[in-house]
């Protein structure tokens, strides 16, 4: 009995720090939206002409290694990224690659 209690703790806390790393990983996706470039990404794509990353994310048609491959090299109208979203705080506060840093933007997104 003492020992299917302690394992059931255990399942909830392993449940609970998956949903505590998701959502950490959403602010931080969050932060780089909104913070990137110094004005974030929506003073482009909250502007109705250019794209509208949610809605093609959700429609399926920006996967994420396109969303990548944009970030990492620009495309036209949209400067190669990178660099930016690897500069905003909490990105460096908690450590991320370049591609993590990317998933959490790609992860805030799509919600
Ligand atoms: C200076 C304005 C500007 C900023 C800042 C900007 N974008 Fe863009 N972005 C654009 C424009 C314009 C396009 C359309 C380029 C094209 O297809 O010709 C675009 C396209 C994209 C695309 C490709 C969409 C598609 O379907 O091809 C992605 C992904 C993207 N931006 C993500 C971001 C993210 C994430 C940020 C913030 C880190 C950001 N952008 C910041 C202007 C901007």
């Amino acid at each position: 009995m003492k020992k299917s209690l302690g394992l059931l703790a255990g399942v909830a806390l392993i449940a609970l720090s998956g949903q505590a790393f998701a959502d950490q990983e959403t602010k931080i996706g969050k932060k780089i939206y909104d913070r990137a470039f110094g004005r974030g990404c929506g003073a482009c794509h909250d502007i109705s002409s250019n794209p509208q990353l949610k809605e093609l994310i959700k429609a399926g048609e920006l996967d994420k290694a396109k969303f990548a491959q944009v970030i990492k090299e620009g495309k036209n109208g949209m400067p190669k990224a990178i660099d930016a979203i690897m500069a905003v705080g909490p990105v460096k506060k908690a450590g991320y690659t370049e591609d993590q840093a990317i998933d959490a933007v790609y992860k805030y997104l799509s919600e």
